[in-house]
């Protein structure tokens, strides 16, 4: 039997990406490129959306895909590859800006959460048409999943709408795609606000574990991580926010079970815990900031590795545009 396909993308709009990112989303793209034929994406093109300084836009490109590669893709056995490099995505984005209703675009919540925010002459037509360059993005590979949090599962369902009308208005070309919310291996939260979710848009990065932290930032911000009234170590997500966050971090990383961990910590102090959990966290991000470095100081490898991607993307990408141009009628 043949593999199903699998597609998703990244932004990159920051220079390490965060351990809920990674527990969220980016381990099951390792995983999931066991069985799958998986094609992985880095999305400068979307990232124009927010202002960004051209030379830091560039670094952090780099730096997402060096850090994916870090964490455990391996480009022999996924297609790996940056938006830009691969023209169809923006061909392709046009045809479906034609057949896209100007109400049905305007009804993404995440078009409306960011206009109301910023305010409409702040906020630039490339967020608008957003969740139809990610409709290209996705089609022009005919997966069969799209691995996407929950967040995008309204794009998913334009993308699969935008297929449906393409297919009856002019011809089947498109594969119908599912998404697939992807269940997140731990519901990691802020270490400053153990109640909100680990998120790069937290007013302070002191409670965002970056993985790119150096081993002396992340002690740091495990140490003066906001702990719970009591001294007990017990999870306990509504009174003890804070172990509780403390300890599904260890579990995760460690693999040990939460109860395991309770009864390991009974009687230790907040402060060994706090540093026992440091520890786990740094055993597993060392490697992978190492190996994110190595890879930018070798630019020829990164770029070698990155133009093999877009190549495997480009044969596939260019038939079905070429099938799409001919369909819709241009000659
Ligand atoms: N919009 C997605 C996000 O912010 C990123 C993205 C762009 C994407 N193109 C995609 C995700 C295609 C999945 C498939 O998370």
């Amino acid at each position: 039997m043949s593999k199903k396909r699998v597609l998703s993308g990244i932004q990159p709009t920051h220079d390490s990406f965060h351990l809920g990112n990674y527990l969220g989303a980016l381990k099951q793209w390792v995983d999931m490129q066991e069985n799958h034929d998986a094609f992985y994406c880095v999305v400068d093109l979307h990232a124009l959306t927010v202002e960004t300084d051209p030379k830091l836009l560039k670094k952090r490109t780099l730096l997402s895909a060096a850090q994916l590669i870090a964490i455990g893709l391996d480009p022999n056995k996924c297609t790996l590859f940056v938006q830009s490099h691969v023209p169809a995505h923006n061909q392709l984005a046009w045809v479906f800006e034609c057949i896209t209703g100007f109400g049905e675009a305007s009804r993404m919540t995440q078009f409306k959460d960011k206009s109301q925010k910023s305010g409409a002459d702040r906020i630039n037509v490339g967020l608008f048409t957003y969740p139809i360059l990610q409709a290209a993005d996705i089609l022009l590979y005919q997966p069969d999943f799209v691995p996407v949090g929950e967040d995008q599962r309204q794009h998913v369902e334009l993308t699969r709408d935008i297929a449906q009308r393409f297919n009856s208005k002019y011809k089947e070309i498109f594969n119908i795609p599912k998404p697939e919310i992807i269940k997140s291996l731990a519901k990691i939260n802020d270490l400053q606000d153990p109640t909100a979710k680990m998120s790069k848009s937290a007013s302070s990065m002191a409670g965002v574990i970056e993985l790119l932290d150096t081993p002396e930032a992340t002690l740091k911000k495990f140490k003066s991580s906001v702990t719970d009234n009591g001294k007990e170590i017990k999870f306990d997500e509504k009174l003890k926010p804070g172990i509780s966050n403390l300890l599904t971090i260890h579990s995760a990383l460690s693999g040990k079970s939460i109860t395991d961990l309770e009864s390991e910590f009974s009687g230790k102090g907040y402060g060994d815990f706090k540093a026992a959990v440091a520890e786990v966290v740094i055993a597993k991000l060392e490697p992978i900031s190492k190996r994110t470095n190595e890879l930018m100081d070798d630019p020829a490898e990164l770029s070698r590795v990155l133009s093999n991607g877009a190549q495997k993307a480009s044969e596939v990408a260019s038939t079905t545009l070429k099938a799409a141009y001919s369909a819709i009628g241009l000659a």
